[in-house]
Parts: structure tokens; sequence; C-alpha cells
């Protein structure tokens, strides 16, 4: 058995993939075997798919309509369409890696920021040139986006975001609104945002975001990044939001999922395949429960040697269920052996 399929009676396994991943046959092999979803870790956010050759020849052209580019990205595609597997699109609006210049009177950093306005009509025309440009030459390929993500942080709106700064936390809302108008039927709409778990977050999520665009019939489901540490949250706590989130009859993916632990030994290692058991246990039963309609858990990267954990915490993690030459770790064996034994 492989994740994929142990888990098909239930919900998708995705993965993260890189540059390196594409130029790497084992480990695309690897993609090929285990999942059945995948998600750029980089080449989908705005700063690779703005065309700023385009744009910086004639700023005033693209002033409301900015220019996008697939090159980066199509090596993507075109695996998952050749190799029949569905991409998560990640991620629309977001104000990490978007360019400064974006958010500036004539994309020229120097000018100063550009008004409401203009930000409203350039998030309309960035969503929708995206969408359509990937939707006409791979149609069917994305079939879930993260439209906004992290737009929550510090108790409420995220107050150091240039979309917030210049728009409000309307920005939200007319993303959504445009991701509908644009995205082929049937692709699902995401919020997406870290720590989802932590009460204040959760409880402002569901209030300020997710309660407003399911009114307006806007969005699809919640993504629960989940960047997990060995010893928080609790497990008792991730179920909790969970539940939270599913009773709102959203698609739940876990879209980013992680667990940091710096401590390479056996007995860590079987931790790390314990807490994954436990997670997984937790998604199956609020599946096969009716408590949350999960649709895709997404591991955050291939391999522990790729982890951007690794860097973002400052000491080597071993966070994920493959090592070394594509090897799988006991975290892989009990994730997968609780699918297959499940309700048995
Ligand atoms: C956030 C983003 C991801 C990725 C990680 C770190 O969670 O949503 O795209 O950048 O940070 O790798």
């Amino acid at each position: 058995m492989n994740l994929k399929d142990a888990y098909a009676p239930y919900f998708k396994v995705g993965a993260a993939i890189s540059g390196r991943d594409m130029k790497t046959p084992k480990h695309l092999e690897l993609v090929c075997r285990e999942y059945n979803s995948f998600t750029c870790e980089n080449e989908m956010k705005p700063m690779f798919l703005l065309d700023y050759d385009t744009i910086s020849k004639d700023p005033a052209k693209y002033d409301t309509d900015p220019a996008v580019t697939l090159e980066r990205v199509r090596k993507y595609l075109d695996f998952a369409k050749a190799n029949g597997i569905q991409m998560r699109g990640h991620t629309l609006v977001w104000h990490n890696q978007t360019p400064r210049w974006f958010f500036h009177e004539n994309y020229d950093e120097k000018a100063p920021t550009a008004s409401k306005e203009t930000m409203l009509a350039r998030l309309e025309g960035y969503i929708k040139n995206v969408l359509t440009a990937i939707q006409s030459e791979y149609p069917g390929v994305i079939y879930a986006w993260d439209v906004v993500n992290e737009a929550v942080d510090e108790g409420g709106f995220r107050p150091r975001s240039p979309w917030q700064n210049i728009v409000g936390e309307e920005f939200i809302f007319k993303a959504f609104e445009t991701a509908r108008k644009y995205a082929e039927p049937g692709v699902l709409l995401f919020y997406n945002d870290y720590t989802t778990y932590e009460y204040w977050k959760r409880d402002f999520i569901v209030e300020n975001i997710l309660k407003p665009l399911i009114d307006r019939g806007l969005i699809d489901g919640m993504g629960m990044q989940s960047h997990l540490l060995m010893d928080d949250p609790s497990m008792e706590d991730y179920k909790i939001a969970l539940e939270t989130y599913g009773a709102l009859g959203l698609v739940i993916h876990a879209t980013e999922l992680d667990i940091h632990n710096n401590d390479n030994s056996e007995a860590s290692m079987q931790a790390l395949a314990d807490r994954y058991e436990q997670l997984f246990k937790i998604f199956l039963d609020a599946k096969t429960q009716g408590k949350a309609n999960v649709g895709c858990i997404t591991f955050w990267c291939l391999l522990d040697e790729e982890s951007w954990l690794t860097g973002f915490r400052q000491e080597t993690s071993y966070p994920l269920l493959f090592h070394g030459d594509c090897e799988p770790k006991k975290a892989y064996h009990s994730v997968v052996a609780l699918a297959e034994n499940y309700g048995k």
C-alpha cells in the first residue's frame, strides 16, 4: 500500500514540491506513487506569476490589469497533467512573496503607495489573469485554490500587510468574489492560515472571514496549514478546531502539514510516528463521523532534507515521512497502517 491508496476511501493525500524535486526523477516517482494531489512550494505565488518584464515596459497599460506569466509554473502543470494528479493552487493573495513594487503607483517602488481603488482593481485583474491563463491551457488541473493566505495575526486582521493597510479587510471579500467569478465550475476556494487551532484565531477567522464568505456563497474550504510542533498544539485543540471549521459545512484541507522535530534518534522518530498517527486518526474519525468533511492532507515537502523548517527553526529538522533517498520513515508506516486497519 501507499499513502494515496490507503486513504482513498477517505481523502486525498498530497505534498508540496519544489524546483529541485522537478529535476529529480526519483522524487517525481515518489510523488506519482504516494500522492494524488500536490502544491507548488513556491512557484504559484505572486512573485513568480507576475510578469515584471512585460509590466515594466509599459506600466500604464498594465496599471489595473497586471500581466502574468506561466513560465516558472509550467513544468508543474505539465507534470500534473501528464500524470493525472490534480494540484492545489497556492496562493492568489498574500502579504508575503508578493513584490513590493506591486503596491506602488506605476509599479515603481520609489513612487507613492498605490490608492485603494487601484489596488482593488489590480487584485481583480491579477486573479482574473492567473485563473484565465492557467485554466485556458490546463483546464481541470487545479481543483482547489488558496484564495487568501494568512490575513489574520496579532489578535485581528494582520496589521503589517500592504493589502490590509491599503485596502482594509475588504480585500479578502474582493479576492473571493473575483476568484468565484473566474474559477472554473467546481474549483474549491479556500481561506488558508497558520496556527488555526489557537482559540482566538480560530474564532476570529470563523466570525470575521468564514461566516461572511459562506453567507455570500463565496467559499468552499478552510485550509489549516498545520505546521505543528511535537508538544504543541494538543491533539485535543487540533480536533476542536477541525470540528469547529467542519461544523460550518466547509471542506477542510490540512494544507502544509509538518511536525518540527530536531532529534533524529530512534525513540524520537517513533514519537513523531505516534504523533502523526494520532493526528491522522483525528482526520479519519472526523471524516467518518461526519464532523468535518476532510478533503485532502498535504505534507509540506517530500523529504526531511528539503524541509523549510531547518532554516526557519535554525536547527536541523526531521519533520516528515520520507528522508534520504526517498526512504520511508517509521511515521510513513504508521500513517499507512492506520488507514489500512481503520474500522477493521
Ligand atoms: C507559509 C506559506 C507557505 C510557505 C511556508 C513556509 O506557511 O503559506 O507557502 O511559504 O509559509 O515555507
